[in-house]
């Protein structure tokens, strides 16, 4: 048996082709690519405006600067989540706030986001874990009488939905930010993108993207003919056409990969449905999981870890997803404490990432069974 990951990228002849022509075209970057991926991501998501970046990380940077998250701002947020989405708050200098998770959905707990709202919250970040969305109707209730933003941390969620609508679609949040990379849904190898429906947080984030520079809309009268002009302090964070062509050529498959990796997570629920030692994420009538992991949990840490060595013997390579954020020392130095999240920190101790992508083969599928299987009688 190959070696098994938990996660991998699906790249077919198509998508050489299209990277070939994006080289061979006059603009590598900056040129007609990145916005066509743009329009594509907007058409594919139902979302007025699309910003393509560098990465996940770069576009929750940008996003939160576009939405004014500044110093002494709150950003609440959940621990069991990948370290950028609440760095990307302390880029700007302002303070995380860690709600836990419910230990049946996985995913940030409602409730808890509540008691820790102040006046000077200016951001909720729900994370769609997996591949499942969070309860967005109820988080967008706290927003109402207060001028809180959501931004949805989508970056496991491409193709799912909440009730009808597709996340990226923004219906509940203020924006939604995605990454492609490699072990995502689609990959640009690197890349990201903001999704919104609010133009000035739009204008906003294409301004960080390059630099604060404007070409077009001038503060100042233009005084040369290739007059340009810096409006705020940005970044680059600008993606490739490279990259763009090959986000075009996946995103024209994700149907079929998102197919593919629903029958694989299928599979494993009827597999472990009558375990006692292995839960998995719950599943809701009303939102489809689009699976970008498959995420399980044990009944004890020391019964995951006989797993994940076992496994890892037999050339099949698990993850654990994730590390509390607050356990990090450098959050810890901030003074953050996992223990104030205490479902977060059991999450970690008991969860494994199972192998779930569109090239895994059903013979795959059931040796990794087979082997869980085994790790668990020898236990
Ligand atoms: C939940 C979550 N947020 C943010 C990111 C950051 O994305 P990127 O790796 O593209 O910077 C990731 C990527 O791993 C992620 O899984």
């Amino acid at each position: 048996m190959n070696k098994i990951t938990y996660g991998r990228q699906t790249i077919n002849q198509d998508d050489i082709n299209e990277v070939v022509k994006a080289l061979n075209s006059a603009a590598i970057t900056q040129g007609e690519y990145v916005p066509a991926f743009e329009n594509a991501l907007k058409e594919y998501t139902g979302a007025k405006y699309a910003v393509a970046v560098s990465s996940g990380t770069a576009a929750l940077h940008i996003v939160y600067a576009a939405l004014g998250l500044k110093e002494d701002d709150e950003l609440i947020t959940c621990p069991n989540t990948f370290a950028a989405t609440s760095n990307a708050a302390l880029y700007l200098k302002a303070k995380v706030k860690f709600a836990d998770i419910n230990i049946d959905d996985f995913l940030i707990d409602e409730y808890k986001i509540k008691s820790l709202i102040t006046d000077k919250t200016k951001i909720i970040t729900p994370v769609h874990y997996a591949g499942l969305t969070c309860n967005m109707e109820e988080i967008k209730k706290y927003t109402e009488n207060y001028n809180i933003k959501i931004v949805e941390d989508a970056c496991h969620a491409l193709g799912s939905y909440y009730k009808n609508s597709k996340t990226g679609s923004c219906i509940y949040s203020d924006a939604a930010v995605f990454s492609f990379h490699p072990v995502k849904h689609i990959t640009t190898a690197e890349g990201g993108a903001v999704l919104t429906n609010n133009e000035d947080v739009y204008k906003k984030c294409v301004l960080y993207r390059s630099h604060g520079m404007e070409k077009v809309n001038f503060k100042n009268i233009p005084d040369s003919p290739t007059y340009h002009e810096m409006q705020l302090l940005g970044y680059n964070y600008r993606m490739t056409d490279i990259q763009a062509a090959l986000g075009i050529s996946q995103l024209k498959k994700i149907e079929s990969f998102i197919e593919r990796r629903l029958e694989i997570a299928e599979i494993y629920y009827d597999a472990f449905k009558n375990s006692s030692q292995i839960k998995m994420q719950k599943k809701y009538d009303d939102r489809f999981n689009s699976h970008h992991l498959f995420s399980v949990l044990f009944e004890n840490n020391s019964l995951r870890d006989k797993v994940y060595y076992y496994l890892k013997e037999n050339n099949i390579f698990t993850q654990i997803h994730y590390m509390p954020v607050n356990k990090h020392p450098y959050y810890e130095s901030l003074g953050y404490n996992y223990k104030d999240t205490p479902l977060s920190y059991d999450f970690y101790r008991r969860e494994l990432s199972l192998p779930v992508y569109p090239l895994l083969s059903n013979e795959e599928v059931y040796f990794v069974i087979d082997k869980i299987n085994k790790a668990l009688k020898v236990s």
